[in-house]
């Protein structure tokens, strides 16, 4: 009788261990509810928001180590209260102890036009996760990031559906698509995490900055004899009346976008390119630039390089100064040897006498 009542003491024992243990592993098994298929949340309009995360929702993502609640971390009981939106940058900051990278990102995204208008009450302007996703995050390096290189302007696209479907069509868009990673996405030409407003003076896509932004690549002579493009493209736009005035400051005079456009950018030889000779009048002609233009005046080189033969009169002009400066250097070379030469000789035959 004895032995019975102690296998029923310890039994006893261990379901009031069981109970309580049971607590903390709710909070793990978060799976119990959220692996269920059917797990949905009804909004107000009725629609239905699947709530269903497997357990396997983080394998292989570069959270696999975490646990829900180290993001989810306001979740202390079951059942739970609403959860608040998950904060990212509660351990992607500087000096974190986790070793998540990107620390600088969260002071940059505070002062990009994103997180301003996050801040300000903007609910169509993104927040971390909708660039990243939720459960799904990857390093950028990989194809199934959203931001990996060829998938970040469908990620932008999102919300900038116009802007998406005009540079899908340009150079850029279509050589990227077709695995050129060379060519620049959305995040190349305005950045990721510090984007500003077109007009803003930080902006990479302010008049005065356009330059630089393109010359990261056409500036680059490996880039532009990979694919066949003119690599001098930059320094010559430099030395032009453009590129000059464009340095001094002139914010009202043509810089690449002004001709090229931008997001609509295509080939000379594509008869919808700002810059086909059928449309070249036409974009020189803008009534803030040449109203005045003329088929002769459009018809002028634009990417003068005064060395290459293509551009006719100015480069035997140049050829002829060249040759004038180095004839008249040598000369005078020649008559300041001759004059030593002469005092030299007139020095011996005075000592001589
Ligand atoms: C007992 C079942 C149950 C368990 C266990 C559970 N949840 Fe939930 N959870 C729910 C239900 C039901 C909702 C929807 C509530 C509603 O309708 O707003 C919900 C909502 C949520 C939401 C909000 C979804 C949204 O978009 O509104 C998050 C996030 C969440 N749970 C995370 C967790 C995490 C993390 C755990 C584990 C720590 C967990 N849940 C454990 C039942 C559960
Ligand atoms: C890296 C951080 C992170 C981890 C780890 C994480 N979540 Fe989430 N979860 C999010 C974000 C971000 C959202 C989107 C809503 C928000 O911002 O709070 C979300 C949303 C949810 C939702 C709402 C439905 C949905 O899919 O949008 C549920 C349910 C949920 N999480 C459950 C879980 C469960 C269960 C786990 C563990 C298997 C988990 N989460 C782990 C970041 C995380
Ligand atoms: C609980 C801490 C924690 C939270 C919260 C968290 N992360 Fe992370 N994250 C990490 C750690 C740690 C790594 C590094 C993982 C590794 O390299 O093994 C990481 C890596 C990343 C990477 C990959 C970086 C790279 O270059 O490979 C991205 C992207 C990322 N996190 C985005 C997010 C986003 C977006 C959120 C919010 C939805 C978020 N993280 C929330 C801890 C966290
Ligand atoms: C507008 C979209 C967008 C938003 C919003 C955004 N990111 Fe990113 N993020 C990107 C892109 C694009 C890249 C990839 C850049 C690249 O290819 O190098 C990136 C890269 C990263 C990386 C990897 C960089 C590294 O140094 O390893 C981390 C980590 C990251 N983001 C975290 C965050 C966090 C945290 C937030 C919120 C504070 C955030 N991101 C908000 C677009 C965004
Ligand atoms: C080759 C460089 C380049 C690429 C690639 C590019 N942009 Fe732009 N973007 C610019 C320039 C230059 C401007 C400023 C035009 C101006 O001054 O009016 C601009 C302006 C914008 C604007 C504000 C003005 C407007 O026209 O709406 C948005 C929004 C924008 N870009 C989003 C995007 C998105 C999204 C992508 C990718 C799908 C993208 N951009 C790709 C160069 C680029
Ligand atoms: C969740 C939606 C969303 C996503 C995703 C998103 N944006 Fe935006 N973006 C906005 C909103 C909203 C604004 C503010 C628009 C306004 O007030 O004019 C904005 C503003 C901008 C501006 C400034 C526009 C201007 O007037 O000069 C640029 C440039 C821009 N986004 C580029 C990007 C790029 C590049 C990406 C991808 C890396 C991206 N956005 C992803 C919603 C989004
Ligand atoms: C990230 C690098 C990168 C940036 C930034 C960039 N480009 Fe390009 N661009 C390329 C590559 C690569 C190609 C070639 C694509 C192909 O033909 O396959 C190209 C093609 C072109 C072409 C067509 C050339 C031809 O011969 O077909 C023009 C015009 C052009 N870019 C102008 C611009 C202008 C203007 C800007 C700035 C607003 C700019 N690009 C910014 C990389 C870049
Ligand atoms: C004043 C207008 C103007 C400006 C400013 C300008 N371009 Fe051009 N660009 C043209 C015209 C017109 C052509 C076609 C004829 C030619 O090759 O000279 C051209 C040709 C090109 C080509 C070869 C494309 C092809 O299909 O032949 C590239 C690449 C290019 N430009 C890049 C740039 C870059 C980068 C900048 C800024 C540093 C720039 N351009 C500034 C008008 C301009």
């Amino acid at each position: 009788m004895r032995e019975v009542k102690y296998i029923f003491l310890i039994l006893f024992a261990t379901m009031a261990f069981l109970s309580l243990a049971s607590v903390t592993m709710a909070l793990e098994k978060c799976v119990i509810c959220h692996g269920k298929h059917d797990l949905v949340r009804t909004e107000e309009t009725g629609r239905q928001v699947s709530l269903f995360v497997p357990d396997s929702a983080l394998a292989n993502t570069v959270h696999a180590d975490r646990e829900c609640t180290d993001c989810h971390d306001d979740i202390v009981e079951i059942p739970h209260q609403k959860p608040a939106k998950v904060n990212c940058r509660r351990c992607h900051y500087t000096g974190n102890p986790l070793g998540a990278p990107g620390g600088e990102i969260g002071d940059q995204y505070e002062h990009s036009v994103h997180g301003i208008e996050v801040l300000a009450g903007n609910e169509k302007a993104p927040v971390c996760a909708d660039c990243h996703g939720t459960h799904d995050i990857y390093s950028p390096s990989k194809k199934e990031s959203t931001v990996y290189k060829q998938n970040s302007p469908r990620t932008c696209g999102k919300c900038h559906i116009d802007v998406y479907a005009t540079y899908r069509e340009s150079i850029h868009g279509t050589a990227l698509a077709d695995g050129i990673l060379d060519s620049p996405d959305c995040v190349s030409c305005h950045g990721e995490h510090n984007i500003s407003r077109h007009s803003d003076a930080d902006s990479k896509v302010i008049g005065s900055a356009i330059v630089k932004t393109c010359s990261e690549c056409h500036n680059s002579v490996g880039v532009a004899s990979k694919y066949g493009i003119k690599s001098d493209r930059v320094s010559t736009v430099e030395h032009s009346f453009h590129g000059v005035a464009t340095e001094i400051g002139n914010q009202t005079v043509a810089n690449c976008a002004s001709c090229h456009d931008y997001h609509d950018i295509r080939p000379s030889s594509d008869p919808k390119s700002a810059i086909h000779p059928d449309n070249i009048m036409a974009t020189c002609g803008r009534t803030e630039c040449h109203p005045e233009a003329t088929l002769r005046f459009a018809s002028g080189q634009i990417h003068i390089d005064p060395m290459s033969e293509e551009s006719g009169i100015l480069y035997y002009i140049t050829k002829f100064f060249t040759i004038l400066t180095v004839s008249t250097l040598v000369g005078l070379l020649l008559l300041i040897l001759m004059d030593l030469y002469r005092r030299a000789k007139t020095a011996r035959d005075k000592r001589k006498r």
